[in-house]
């Protein structure tokens, strides 16, 4: 297997919303490499979450890539200002938007590095024409929407086929996975295939971020 670098997202969808600034820096403190950043418009998805301006208002709090998960539709129209707001990655579902590419292009001419995310039910031909120019695929282990909920065990064939496809395509891409990661099904996710793990009710939901942090990298490492 290839050595691959792994990455623990925690999102902050399940953080105390009213002292997000700490939470934030205190998650950061105890270990995480990224911060996942949930948008949901109560249209794409059935819940409302956080736009442009509270990721401009953590930014100065960590100096970790924030991982702007775009769940909205239409898609284009906010690109620039989450770019502005200080996002590092910037990933949607290609269902909500009208021209896929284009969209990447637009995340990428905005300074950010774009990523496609796929439903437990989307194909994986999304990614047929567009592999050479996106930097992650975040593949979803529950539908959308809410945190909190189950693992899908059919994540774990297509982790594995997208990992295959990435090797092949010889290009630095990250594989991520989000929803219902926990410490207990953390090493299968790895074994898999994926290197980006997105937890937000098992990391915010423990009451130590750190040792919570700590068993996942030692699940992994015994994947
Ligand atoms: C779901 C979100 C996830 C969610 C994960 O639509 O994209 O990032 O916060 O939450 P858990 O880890 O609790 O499943
Ligand atoms: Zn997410």
């Amino acid at each position: 297997m290839t050595t691959r670098n792994f990455r623990i997202a925690p999102s902050i969808l399940s953080a105390d919303f009213a002292r997000l600034g700490e939470e934030v820096k205190a998650v950061v403190a105890a270990g995480s490499d990224w911060i996942h950043f949930d948008v949901m418009d109560n249209h794409y998805v059935p819940n409302l979450t956080i736009g442009p301006l509270v990721c401009e208002a953590i930014r100065p709090h960590v100096d970790v890539p924030i991982d702007v998960h775009l769940m909205v539709k239409p898609v284009d129209r906010i690109v620039p200002d989450f770019a502005k707001a200080g996002a590092t990655f910037i990933t949607f579902h290609p269902e909500a938007s009208e021209h896929v590419d284009r969209t990447i292009g637009l995340i990428r001419e905005n300074g950010c590095c774009p990523g496609l995310v796929l439903n437990p039910a989307s194909p994986l031909s999304w990614l047929d024409h567009v592999l050479d120019k996106i930097d992650m695929v975040l593949l979803m282990s529950v539908n959308p929407g809410f945190g909190g909920q189950s693992f899908i065990p059919s994540a774990l064939p297509k982790i594995a086929r997208v990992r295959e496809l990435i090797d092949r395509s010889g290009r630095e891409i990250r594989l991520e996975v989000d929803g219902g990661v926990k410490v207990d099904n953390i090493a299968a996710v790895a074994a898999a295939g994926a290197d980006t793990f997105v937890a937000g009710s098992a990391i915010f939901g423990a009451k130590d971020y750190r040792a919570t942090i700590a068993a996942m990298r030692a699940q992994i490492a015994a994947r």
